[in-house]
């Protein structure tokens, strides 16, 4: 038996609740399982297409409506963690949690909003591309550390940032993730990047390390209203990928790459633009689809799958 199943077992049995009838015989209840909240990565192998922008003010907005939420900075750019207004410290980051020193709840953070903490990042998070690739069940590190601060805090969502490229930071994302959001940019090959992920998806799926990986949906984002590429861009990805697309659609808003550098989500910068009304709009329809009927894979019983 591996560690990460050893202490697990050990927490379900410190925990499981039970006790003496009046009859004296001895009662075991069954453990009490907290409800994971899902766990939901943006991801996008292209840079610059809007992951950090979604992942901030999607964050920001869910918190404001009270949502209690776990931010989560995988990129050693940092730019999730400065542009929500923390300060990058040394060793600040889940570098050494990742490599099993430590864990994440020693460099949790709060934010300004009352329901948003985050797992923030700083440079030396890159070394973590190298140095995991030579660690035990090294996509399943970032899961196993997670779990922990999950069970201490009732979240509601947990929202990850992940790098602009394939790693292992983003693969450990991924393996940890209930679905995934993809960010796409209102361009020219938006198609050719997404066939790129949706074959990346599969792979996770089929390789067994997280066999209910779903896509949560695909975001259009940066869409100029006065050009007709924006619009076909929007329409084709559409016409492949149907409802798994947002209503919602980010506007290129000049706003929206201001606020990052004052440390403000949009809604905060300026509450009035059309970047912060959008992402706005697109957190609410993230909340709409989540209250339909969502499988819970992880949860549901029935066999379990190796
Ligand atoms: N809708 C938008 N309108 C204008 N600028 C944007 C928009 N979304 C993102 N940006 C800017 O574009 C750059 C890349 O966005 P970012 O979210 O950092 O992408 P990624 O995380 O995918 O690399 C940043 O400077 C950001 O401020
Ligand atoms: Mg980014």
């Amino acid at each position: 038996m591996n560690d990460e199943s050893e202490s697990i077992q050990n927490a379900e049995e410190q925990n499981v609740p039970g006790g003496d009838a009046m009859d004296g015989t001895k009662v075991v209840a069954a453990p009490v399982q907290r409800v994971m909240p899902p766990i939901v990565v943006l991801a996008n192998q292209k840079g610059g297409v809007g992951k950090t922008t979604t992942t901030i003010n999607l964050a920001a907005c869910l918190a404001d409506k009270g949502k209690k939420i776990l931010m989560v900075d995988m990129d050693p750019q940092c730019n999730a963690t400065s542009g929500i207004g923390v300060p990058q410290q040394p060793g600040r980051s889940a570098y050494r949690a990742l490599l099993g020193e430590g864990s994440l709840a020693d460099i949790v953070v709060g934010t300004r909003f009352k329901n948003l903490d985050i797992v923030p990042s700083e440079v030396d998070l890159a070394g973590a591309e190298v140095d995991m690739a030579r660690a035990d069940r090294y996509l399943h590190r970032f899961s196993g550390i997670l779990q922990p601060l999950l069970d201490e805090t009732a979240y509601d969502f947990v929202i990850v940032d992940c790098p602009p490229s394939l790693g292992i930071l983003t693969m450990n994302a991924l393996t940890a993730a209930r679905s995934v959001i993809i960010p796409m940019q209102c361009e020219y090959y938006a198609m050719e990047g997404l066939t790129v992920m949706t074959n990346l998806i599969n792979r996770v799926r089929e390789s067994g390390a997280n066999p209910h990986l779903e896509i949560e949906g695909i975001l259009m984002t940066m869409y100029d209203g006065r050009t007709r590429l924006s619009a076909e861009v929007v329409n084709e990805v559409k016409g492949h990928f149907g409802d798994l697309v947002y209503k919602a659609v980010i506007p290129r808003n000049v706003r929206l790459s201001e606020a990052p550098s004052f440390g403000l989500a949009a809604i905060e910068y300026d509450a009035s633009s059309s970047g912060a009304k959008a992402y706005k709009a697109f957190a609410n329809e993230f909340l709409r689809r989540y209250a339909k009927p969502h499988p819970a894979p992880s949860l549901a019983p029935g066999p379990t799958v190796q």
